[in-house]
């Protein structure tokens, strides 16, 4: 079967790398692709968001699955056009991408549902928006832009003339456009902060094996927000009944209110959680995989990649039985342009990647590069993924950070703690999770 998967990131090269792996695969194509999915998948010179040219191109080359990595074409409507003209893809459509194109949305449906999170209140006008803030005694709070924003639409204010400032610059002066002409007032919840992913076929959940992502820019999770600076799996810190109580009280009933509702959802759902003393409760929704986190997914996977994407994006995931993973652990290190997440300089000349690649255990994924005259250039705020896979966490990340060793470019930057939490030498996050582990538990 040919298949095409649409994005151009370490998540789609991770995903082109599992699924070159299959048995039946026939020819892979990537869209745009970028220089590293190009050694095993043809690059197709197609913008994600051009949905009549990803048609045309999976129509052309009789694509027999399309896997879409990234929000935008799927909030776009990527999927009821691919849908409309037979071919199976493992994404959702318009109508399930609401969960992830709109807070509020997501809020309601929590609500109808019974699933856990934090009280909020809506707000289409600014005005009504400040009276609110004005009228607040406990702070924090949280504002969020109802739309997709890149990851930068979520302000935490500590009192009123912060929220009454966010207010204004995010639904008068429209900092994050449109996304911000509703707007998301919710109360801030303290904990743990993690995510859990699974396949969805519509009707079954495969809950994926544990994953944990570096969220802060800099070691010690100190610095701005990025998307992600590096992830291991599996992890620890989440015992079984945790994820268990995930499964059923907030993935299940999400999926199974959405096919109620007429919003059948298909693909990868990725809950960002906080752990609270209340229980796990929903911060966000994303309707399709987290990156750097399939990085350290893809080579855990034992299960045929085409075989589970195709029985996900038909309806046929119970069938399938259980997903198989590898014992062996995975740790995965980002390299970062200098000034990334606050800016990017492209064009940056980039070696010892094929060297770091031989390494026993080590898997490169492209995240942000491309090929300039034959040479390797980054070509964006992430440049590469450096994944170890060992038995041990330890003995994963060993791989990697030696990997990584060989690699260079202008102002690389990386974090030098990717698993910190769960190895011996962690602080005392890590030793009180794990006299949770360790109090007779099974962990996940
Ligand atoms: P979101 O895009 O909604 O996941 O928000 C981005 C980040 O803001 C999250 O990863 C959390 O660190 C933080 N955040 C969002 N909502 C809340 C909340 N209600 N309480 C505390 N922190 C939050
Ligand atoms: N690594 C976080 C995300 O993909 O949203």
């Amino acid at each position: 079967m040919n298949v095409l998967v649409v994005g151009s990131g370490g998540r789609e090269h991770a995903y082109v790398d599992a699924l070159a792996r299959s048995k039946n695969i026939g020819r892979l194509y990537a869209a745009p692709g970028n220089a590293g999915m190009a050694e095993q998948a043809e690059c197709l010179d197609v913008a994600v968001d051009d949905l009549e040219g990803l048609v045309a191109a999976a129509q052309q080359r009789d694509v027999g699955l399309v896997v879409v990595g990234p929000e935008v074409p799927l909030v776009a409507g990527l999927v009821d056009a691919l849908i409309e003209v037979e071919i199976p893809a493992l994404g959702p459509t318009k109508a399930a991408a609401h969960l992830e194109g709109s807070k509020a949305f997501m809020k309601d449906l929590c609500r109808r549902a019974r699933i856990p999170t934090a009280g909020y209140r809506t707000f289409n006008e600014a005005s009504e928006a400040i009276a609110y803030a004005e009228s607040i005694e406990t702070w924090p709070h949280v504002i969020k832009a109802d739309g997709l924003a890149a990851g930068k639409g979520v302000l935490i204010v500590h009192d009123t003339t912060a929220a009454v400032a966010a207010v204004r610059t995010v639904m008068l002066e429209q900092a994050f456009g449109d996304s911000g002409s509703r707007i998301v007032f919710e109360e801030f919840l303290v904990g743990e902060e993690l995510s859990v992913m699974a396949l969805v076929d519509g009707e079954t959940v495969a809950v994926l094996e544990p994953s944990r992502d570096h969220k802060a820019a800099f070691d010690g999770d100190e610095g701005p927000n990025t998307g992600g600076m590096g992830a291991f799996s599996p992890s620890r810190l989440l015992t079984r009944r945790t994820y268990e109580q995930i499964e059923e009280r907030v993935l299940v009933p999400t999926v199974h209110t959405m096919a109620k509702e007429g919003r059948t959802f298909r693909g990868v759902l990725y809950a960002g959680l906080m752990l609270t003393a209340e229980g796990p409760m929903v911060l966000e929704f994303n309707v399709r995989g987290g990156d750097p986190e399939i990085e350290v997914l893809m080579p855990r996977l034992q299960t045929d990649a085409l075989e589970l994407f195709s029985a996900a994006a038909e309806g046929r995931l119970a069938e399938l039985g259980e997903v198989n993973w590898s014992d062996d652990a995975a740790c995965g290190v980002v390299l970062a342009d200098g000034d990334y997440p606050s800016k990017v300089t492209p064009g940056k000349s980039i070696e010892g990647v094929a060297a770091a690649a031989r390494h026993e255990g080590v898997r490169v994924y492209h995240m942000g590069t491309r090929r300039v005259d034959g040479q390797l250039v980054t070509a964006g705020g992430r440049v590469l993924c450096v994944v170890g896979l060992a038995p041990t966490l330890q003995g994963a990340r060993a791989r990697a950070y030696a990997a990584v060793d060989d690699i260079s470019f202008q102002d690389m930057r990386w974090r030098t703690d990717i698993g910190w939490r769960e190895l011996p030498a962690a602080d005392s996050a890590a030793s009180s999770a794990g006299a949770e582990a360790s109090a007779g538990e099974s962990t996940a």
